[in-house]
């Protein structure tokens, strides 16, 4: 059919044309924005979830109506595990959002203060600012200690309050928040337990790999009564179906109830497949209604399209033994698995293999959902494994040559 009017859309992040299956949750966060907005108390939230589920999607399309409520906005993505980004994304972003408080009310000594914390806050982790001053004089004391843990709550309160003052509200959002540091996100959960307790206009809403619900617990005992944690998951066989026929009925076109049973099975209801299947049958079928034997045929070319283009990028990032670890993982199943199970799988034991799975945690590739499980941070990568690596192969560390 035309590609022209092709309605999907595989892609990190791209808004799908229906964002199908998640009303509860966005219910849920749209009362939080409503309930900070009118001065009340609301549990911050961190929705977690595995890669490809729409938890990009989801934050950008809550940031839009946090926006249409009139709430200002913090919204940024932490890129990796390297650490540093916090704080020049804050300071962007603050300065932005300081900019426009300005434009909603003039000045006034709320907003001075949060100015001159920014500005603090800017000079004391040494991040270029030339943004928005108010002319005034740091004032010494405000968010200026150096130590994150201190600074952040103390340039965020005022911030908030500022926003408060212009009847709005600061909603900060973080995508693949599991790459904070640990000093990153304990500065990050002591600034949410702040906010709460000073009763200021403030709500975090973070997206991240599964893990993250663990990290905020080390990283903060108190973390995990201060956040909800809505998992994200593959999409309930309805909302799948409505995902595919939606958009395909607003083009003219339809599925036969045998093609969608067929895409559901093959993608597990996973959105990020779902987009990718979805498009592939509209470009390889003749005419509508897409069939069952459409989606046969295009099946092994979708397929080899997923290999190289979703998963081989990740596979080609791990070293040889991380590759054996994630084939071992794969030959149990789909997972989550007893780290004790992929040791023996290896014929090792899970010592030996610490590091090699504490790597793999860090890049994001595997998380643990919880103590001493290890599952595969991608949907589907088990399959993938095995095409990309038909055998199994016993744990063999290279030697060290013996010079
Ligand atoms: N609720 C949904 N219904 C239909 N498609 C979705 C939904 N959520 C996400 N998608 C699609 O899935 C893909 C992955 O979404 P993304 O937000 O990047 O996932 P994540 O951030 O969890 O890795 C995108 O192509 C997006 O259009
Ligand atoms: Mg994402």
């Amino acid at each position: 059919m035309d590609p022209r009017t092709n309605p999907f859309s595989p892609g990190a992040g791209v808004r799908p044309a229906q964002l199908a299956g998640r009303e509860g949750l966005i219910e849920t966060c749209e009362i939080a924005m409503d309930r900070v907005l009118g001065g009340l108390h609301a549990t911050d939230i961190i929705m977690t979830g595995l890669r490809g589920v729409g938890k990009t999607v989801l934050l950008n399309h809550l940031a839009t109506l946090a926006k249409a409520h009139g709430i200002e906005v913090v919204k940024f993505e932490v890129p990796d595990a390297r650490g540093g980004h916090l704080i020049p994304a804050m300071v962007i972003a603050l300065g932005a959002v300081l900019k426009r408080l300005d434009r909603l009310k003039r000045a006034g000594a709320g907003l001075r203060l949060a100015a001159a914390a920014l500005q603090n806050f800017a000079a004391v982790f040494r991040v270029k600012y030339e943004g928005f001053s108010l002319g005034a004089e740091p004032a010494r004391g405000a968010a200026d200690s150096g130590d994150l843990e201190t600074d952040l709550p103390e340039l965020l309160m005022p911030v908030a309050r500022a926003a408060g003052h212009r009847q709005s509200a600061i909603v900060l959002m973080i995508d693949e928040v599991q790459y904070l540091t640990r000093e990153e996100l304990s500065a990050l959960a002591r600034a949410c337990h702040e906010a709460a307790q000073q009763g200021v206009p403030f709500l975090f809403i973070g997206a991240g790999l599964p893990q993250i619900a663990a990290l905020t617990g080390e990283a903060k005992s108190y973390a995990e009564r201060l956040f909800l944690y809505p998992e994200i998951g593959a999409l309930a066989p309805d909302a799948a179906c409505q995902a595919l026929r939606a958009p395909a009925r607003a083009q003219g076109a339809d599925f036969t109830d045998e093609a969608l049973e067929r895409i559901l099975a093959e993608t597990e209801c996973y959105p990020y497949f779902l987009q990718t299947w979805g498009k592939f049958a509209w470009d390889t079928a003749e005419r509508s209604p897409i069939t069952a034997d459409d989606i046969a045929a295009a099946g092994p070319a979708i397929i080899a399209h997923l290999d190289q283009n979703f998963f081989r990028v990740r596979f080609d990032r791990c070293t040889g033994l991380e590759q054996q670890y994630l084939r071992a993982m794969s030959e149990l199943g789909p997972g989550p698995h007893r780290t004790g199970d992929i040791a023996a799988a290896l014929a090792t034991t899970s010592q030996r293999l610490a590091p090699v799975r504490r790597s793999l945690i860090s890049s994001g590739m595997i998380h643990a959902p919880r103590y001493g499980e290890t599952g595969f941070t991608v949907p589907l990568f088990d399959g993938f494994m095995k095409r990309m690596l038909p055998a199994l192969e016993p744990y063999k560390p290279k030697r060290r040559s013996g010079k």
